[in-house]
């Protein structure tokens, strides 16, 4: 691990001043009173202001897939910060943007072939749910407005991810967001399906409720739907057998986009490449982000099919016209291509996706041997992926959960907790043996929580 110097620590112990910083998505007075300062990580581990080593649970936020300052991808990043800090994608461009599209396709499913940068998974979010509608347009069926998604999703914090997105707190707090919305109903059903291994049985049925979508607002008036293939922002649901391909043939039936948000379940996670190939199930577009560059620059993208590419070529019109009228500042930064190239490359050198599966049967077991420990109600697993469900606190709804990632912090493990769900997602090359230490200490903190 590459320590900060000693000296460089006590100051910051000094005189970190923790104010200005308004922090995201976290319980500031709380952290302000009682921080949590990572300072350094390597490979599977953090190292806290403290001098603690902390064992990465959930490759930072689901996105360092391949560890922590992987010296293949500090190298690209250096060498790239030397030759080309900065060149715009607009009318001009740089070399490693196109290198990192052609190495990101290599690895798609197959026809999902063209891919637009964006900095973030919600950036990605809102170009996606933009190239639906401009699609329909320049196709001659401009009233396809509707944008579909479901409840329990999470599709980062933009307005048209928010929109989209089911999550309550967003629309308590923002209020109604996009007008030509609608939702599906969540796929979690506890009754049915706990402590499923991999999908569970029941729920395909779930997929229907489009057809009830496509009868309230007919066809010719709806866009795209959008889903995650595993909901992992609102408590890890991996699909119900049958469901995601359900979803495609009503897809299919009505000429309607299907879009795969795959920020979290991209590069490997739950044992290919993408969700879309482990489910067996194609999108016409699919989100990426995070471990795209494995998180060492931010980076986002969407990636399309050949077909709704082509269309925006063929309908362009004048050679000079701009075929769509989007873009950012830094889609395809210099900094975040190399990495991406980089990142892709170790995955395929390392063998990182193929680990997944391998690792997947042995995180299963012990992630579903906690069964039968105190507040457990489900236990949800895929490839690199484990849903812990506690039964909530009454009146106190995630609280239960967050209390154990403080303790397991406290155990020098990091946990994720969603609701109250404890979510974790490792980095590929974790050991063996750090599972087990994962597991047993989420299984300790759990004999004793209140
Ligand atoms: C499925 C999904 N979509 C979008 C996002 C938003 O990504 P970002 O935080 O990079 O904007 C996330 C973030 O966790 C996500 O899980």
């Amino acid at each position: 691990m590459n320590m900060p110097d000693e000296k460089v620590l006590r100051q910051l112990n000094d005189s970190l001043n923790l104010e200005p910083l308004w922090m995201p998505f976290t319980a500031n007075r709380q952290f302000k009173a009682a921080p949590r300062l990572l300072v350094a990580a390597k490979d599977m581990h953090y190292l806290t202001q403290d001098g603690r080593k902390v064992l990465d649970g959930i490759a930072g936020l689901w996105a360092v897939n391949a560890g922590h300052c992987r010296q293949k991808i500090v190298d690209a990043i250096k060498k790239q910060a030397e030759t080309i800090d900065y060149a715009t994608g607009f009318q001009l461009h740089h070399p490693a943007a196109f290198q990192a599209a052609e190495k990101l396709v290599s690895i798609t499913p197959k026809g999902l072939d063209h891919v637009f940068f964006a900095n973030s998974g919600s950036e990605a979010v809102d170009t996606a749910l933009k190239i639906a509608l401009a699609y329909h347009r320049v196709r001659g069926e401009g009233t396809r407005r509707v944008l579909i998604g479901r409840e329990r999703g999470y599709h980062g914090v933009g307005f048209g991810g928010i929109s989209v997105g089911g999550m309550s707190g967003n629309r308590k707090t923002f209020g109604n967001m996009l007008a030509s919305v609608d939702h599906l109903r969540h796929t979690h059903d506890l009754a049915r399906n706990a402590y499923s291994r991999g999908q569970p049985e029941h729920g395909a049925e779930f997929a229907d409720e489009l057809e009830r979508l496509v009868q309230l607002h007919d066809a010719s008036n709806i866009a795209a739907v959008i889903v995650e293939p595993v909901a992992g922002s609102t408590g890890v649901l991996v699909p119900p057998k049958g469901y995601l391909q359900k979803l495609r043939q009503i897809c299919d039936k009505h000429g309607i986009l299907l879009i795969f948000d795959e920020v979290i379940t991209g590069f490997g996670r739950t044992g290919k490449a993408f969700a879309a190939q482990t489910f067996g199930v194609t999108p016409d577009m699919i989100t990426c982000a995070k471990a795209l560059t494995n998180a060492a620059v931010p980076m986002g993208g969407v990636i399309v099919k050949k077909e709704i590419y082509d269309t925006f070529m063929d309908k362009g019109g004048a050679n000079n016209n701009i075929e769509f009228f989007h873009g950012y500042t830094y889609s395809g930064h210099p900094l975040a291509s190399a990495a991406a190239c980089a990142a892709l490359d170790l995955f395929k050198e390392e063998k990182l996706f193929e680990r997944v599966e391998e690792l997947a049967p042995y995180w299963e077991r012990a992630a579903h041997s906690l069964k039968g420990l105190p507040h457990v109600i489900d236990i949800r697993t895929i490839g690199l992926v484990a849903g812990i469900e506690l039964q909530p606190m009454a009146d106190k709804p995630g609280a239960r959960a967050f209390e154990a990632f403080l303790r397991a912090y406290n155990k020098n493990v990091l946990i994720r907790t969603t609701g109250d769900t404890i979510a974790m997602s490792p980095p590929f090359i974790i050991e063996k043996q750090q599972i087990d230490q994962l597991f047993d200490t989420v299984r300790d903190i759990l004999k004793t929580l209140p």
